[in-house]
């Protein structure tokens, strides 16, 4: 189990009144929980601005029936195909499909990827969740 390490923060009276807002807000059970929660995500953006290895995931909504798109999306996964974990295709309705394709590698390469998947004719919505491999932090 990682060794906790006490330390004492002093802030402006209004801010920590805003901060324990949030808190109770986002319903975090503790200041140290949420003040060690926006370190961390932090650490993990300057991963990714460091060109350190991620994780991410990419979210796309797209509709099948637009011509090619299967195929499009296909070939731009295989040529990433060493950063891709996994891919999961779920059928929203008739028309509408979600994908998300889990992604670890250099940032550079996963931002690449998904500017491709997101310029690809007929997507509709597409986003990128920058995580981490959990090593560094
Ligand atoms: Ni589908």
């Amino acid at each position: 189990m990682t060794e906790l390490k006490r330390f004492s923060v002093s802030l402006n009276k209004n801010l920590l009144k805003k901060f324990d807002r949030h808190i109770k807000t986002k319903k975090y059970p503790t200041r140290s929980k949420a003040i060690s929660d926006l370190i961390c995500r932090e650490l993990v953006k300057e991963e990714w601005i460091k060109g350190k290895m991620v994780a991410g995931a990419v979210i796309l909504v797209y509709d099948h029936h637009r011509r090619e798109i299967l195929n499009k999306l296909t070939d731009i996964q295989h040529d990433y195909h060493e950063i891709i974990v996994s891919s999961q295709h779920v059928h929203l309705d008739h028309h509408n499909c979600f994908e998300i394709v889990i992604v670890r590698g250099h940032p550079e390469k996963i931002q690449s990827l998904a500017n491709k998947l997101k310029s690809a004719k007929g997507v509709k919505f597409a986003s990128l969740t920058p995580a981490t491999t959990g090593k560094e932090i």
